[in-house]
């Protein structure tokens, strides 16, 4: 294991020192473009005001004699935009493939100072992490990047779940953890051929009658395990947890089910892959307006942070305190992008 003294010092010579806190940003939704389609590239200006972060997407559903146009598509729409407080994101091919290289290099040389986040898919371990980490180094010192580019990995192997906790804790670039149940379930060999959600044949069945009535049977949470170890590692880690992809673009309601589970388990955010998804991602991931007025509440009756208040007969101290401040400071996050939910929260 590295020297904590070492953990934060950069990588090259010139690169940017490593972050010790995540900048704060609102992230409900991170949303996919395919970048090589020059008609959903021109949407991107719309998107900038629309959504709280932008993902290039250059790996899985970017075919082969695409990947090349994808990345210049990336490039292109980096520097034509500028994006204000809304996210700029790519997700790189992975790492064992032929792209990745050029992916990194190209980018990072072209726009490293406007990318804020790179997804890195399939990550195994905490070795890949270290690769990217480096190679990052290089590059911002190579192109004079002044801040650092932060990884994203995506959680779709065996193995990768079995390390969530290393990988978490991997490099200061680290920022957050998304589930990817689609290669999740083909890495366990799950008997599934959907992209997330849950299964009519994975249910528990109640117990017989005597009198044989009909048995109701409840499906179950696929992803509940991997979720909640995914939450544990990044919570203890101090980064963030994110939802992945939801396939069914016309199942809304199975989409908000599952995007509802992972909010309400810890997650702060998901992808939304279809414009359809992205006010489901607004209504799950903003906070509460009536958690949001308690939240007011505490502030005021405990106004420095210390000591103990009584609201509505429940007792207020340091730690709810600190609750509300998160909840207070999310808010504002959102009430700044979405006027119109904002003036729910009335702050
Ligand atoms: C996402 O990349 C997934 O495989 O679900
Ligand atoms: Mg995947």
């Amino acid at each position: 294991m590295k020297l904590p003294r070492n953990f934060f010092k950069p990588l090259a010579l010139g690169a940017p020192t490593p972050l010790r806190e995540l900048p704060i940003r609102l992230e409900r939704m991170i949303h996919f473009v395919p970048p090589h389609i020059e008609k959903l590239r021109a949407k991107v200006p719309e998107l900038i005001a629309e959504v709280d972060v932008i993902l290039g997407n250059l790996e899985d559903a970017i075919p082969a004699n695409a990947k090349q146009e994808a990345r210049a598509g990336f490039i292109a729409l980096a520097k034509a935009n500028e994006f204000g407080a809304t996210g700029l994101w790519t997700r790189i091919n992975a790492l064992n493939s032929p792209w990745v290289l050029d992916d990194v290099t190209e980018i990072v040389g072209a726009v490293g100072e406007k990318l804020d986040v790179i997804m890195l898919p399939k990550v195994e371990g905490p070795w890949d992490i270290h690769y990217l980490d480096q190679l990052l180094a290089q590059l911002e010192a190579k192109h004079s990047v002044k801040k650092p580019i932060l990884i994203h990995a995506i959680l779709e192997t065996a193995e990768g779940v079995d390390n969530v906790a290393d990988i978490a804790v991997a490099s200061p670039r680290m920022h957050g953890v998304s589930l990817g149940p689609a290669d999740l379930a083909a890495s366990r060999a799950m008997k599934t051929t959907r992209v997330g959600g849950g299964h009519p044949q994975y249910r528990v069945l109640a117990d017989a009658t005597p009198g044989g009535e009909p048995r109701p049977a409840f499906q179950q949470d696929l992803w509940h395990y991997t979720l909640a170890k995914m939450v544990d590692a990044c919570a203890a880690a101090g980064i963030k947890p994110f939802y992945g992809p939801f396939g069914d673009f016309n199942d809304q309601e199975a989409c908000e089910a599952q995007f509802r589970n992972a909010f309400i388990m810890g997650c702060v955010g998901t992808w939304t892959l279809h414009p359809t998804q992205v006010p489901i991602a607004k209504r799950v991931f903003s906070p509460d307006p009536v958690e949001v007025a308690f939240a007011k509440k505490i502030i005021e009756a405990v106004p420095d942070g210390t000591g103990a208040a009584m609201i509505d007969g429940k007792m207020q101290d340091d730690a709810t305190w600190k609750q509300a401040k998160v909840l207070i400071n999310l808010a504002r996050l959102v009430a700044a992008k979405d006027p119109q939910i904002g003036a729910r929260y009335g702050l």
